[in-house]
């Protein structure tokens, strides 16, 4: 039986790509399952099917858009008051991705893209730690991007959003060696879901599926933080380390071959 066996988890952004993975794979794995994201449709699907598959299990979804941050609150305490259960984990997925150039900026992209990733984030985070302060345990999983460890070209928005939310884990787990809660960040590389399927080449594509069982391996093991695949995890480190010369160097290159990309379609 596995360690999560029971343990009942909320997922924001399950209707699709890594979230709809991480739901089927934490069911497998006996979890009890409250699966959050706006496309509510999707949501009852997936939720009618996990309950027909797992019929042991609880499994509730509710609307939500993580950029309400008000709403969030009542909605985690409606959903647990329907599994008359104490939640154990928050996996913070929902996020969304848009190309932001400089030399063509439009702020709305931009806000659109720190309200859900960052502050729509933390919400959610926020919203859970005084039930998890009060019962004494909890795990915050946190999905970042290895795109949150520099300033990728014409990605100012994502890449700031995703940094942002990855140092506020960090601070946040550091808060909270000592109240039995634990904080995880994952950083994702190339991952297939709907946000990338424009994206042209992808290093070391990786499936949701198989991205859903690493992470939950990840949140068994309760890692500070865990980036993946290896050898992005790798890409990740050399680039923290690379002096600012030489990013800017190899990084202006690859703009180049974005922008031949983009160009040719
Ligand atoms: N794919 C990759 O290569 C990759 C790599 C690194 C990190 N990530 C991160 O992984 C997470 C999941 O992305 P994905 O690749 O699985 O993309 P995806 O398939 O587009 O899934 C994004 C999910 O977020 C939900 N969502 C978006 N805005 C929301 C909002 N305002 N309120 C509530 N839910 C919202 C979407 O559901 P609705 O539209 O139904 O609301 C959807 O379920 C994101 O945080 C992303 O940044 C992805």
């Amino acid at each position: 039986m596995s360690s999560l066996a029971n343990k009942v988890v909320l997922i924001s952004g399950a209707s699709s790509g890594i979230g709809e993975a991480l739901a089927w794979e934490l069911a497998r794995l006996g979890c009890h399952l409250i699966l959050w994201a706006r496309r509510e449709d999707i949501l009852k699907n997936i939720t009618n099917n996990l309950s027909k598959e797992f019929p042991e299990q609880k499994f509730v979804f509710s609307k939500c858009d993580v950029t309400q941050t008000e709403a969030l609150p009542t909605l985690l305490t409606q959903d647990l008051q329907k599994l008359n259960k104490a939640l154990d984990i928050v996996i913070v997925n929902a996020g969304v991705g848009g190309n932001t150039s400089g030399w063509a900026s439009d702020f709305e992209i931009t806000k659109k893209i720190f309200l859900t990733n960052l502050v729509g984030a933390t919400a959610l985070v926020e919203a859970c730690l005084p039930l998890f302060i009060k019962q004494g345990y909890g795990h915050v999983v946190g999905i970042s991007s290895i795109a949150s460890v520099r300033g990728l070209p014409q990605n100012s928005a994502y890449c700031g959003s995703k940094a942002g939310f990855s140092t506020y884990l960090e601070s946040l787990r550091l808060d909270l060696l000592t109240q039995g809660i634990t904080v995880t960040a994952i950083h994702p590389g190339f991952i297939a879901t709907p946000m990338t399927e424009d994206n042209g080449t992808m290093l070391f594509l990786m499936s949701a599926e198989r991205a859903a069982k690493l992470i939950s391996k990840a949140i068994i093991k309760k890692k500070a933080r865990y980036s993946f695949p290896l050898p992005m995890a790798f890409a990740e480190w050399f680039l923290r380390v690379m002096p600012h010369g030489l990013f800017d160097f190899a990084l202006g290159l690859l703009r180049k071959r974005i922008q031949v990309f983009r160009e040719k379609r």
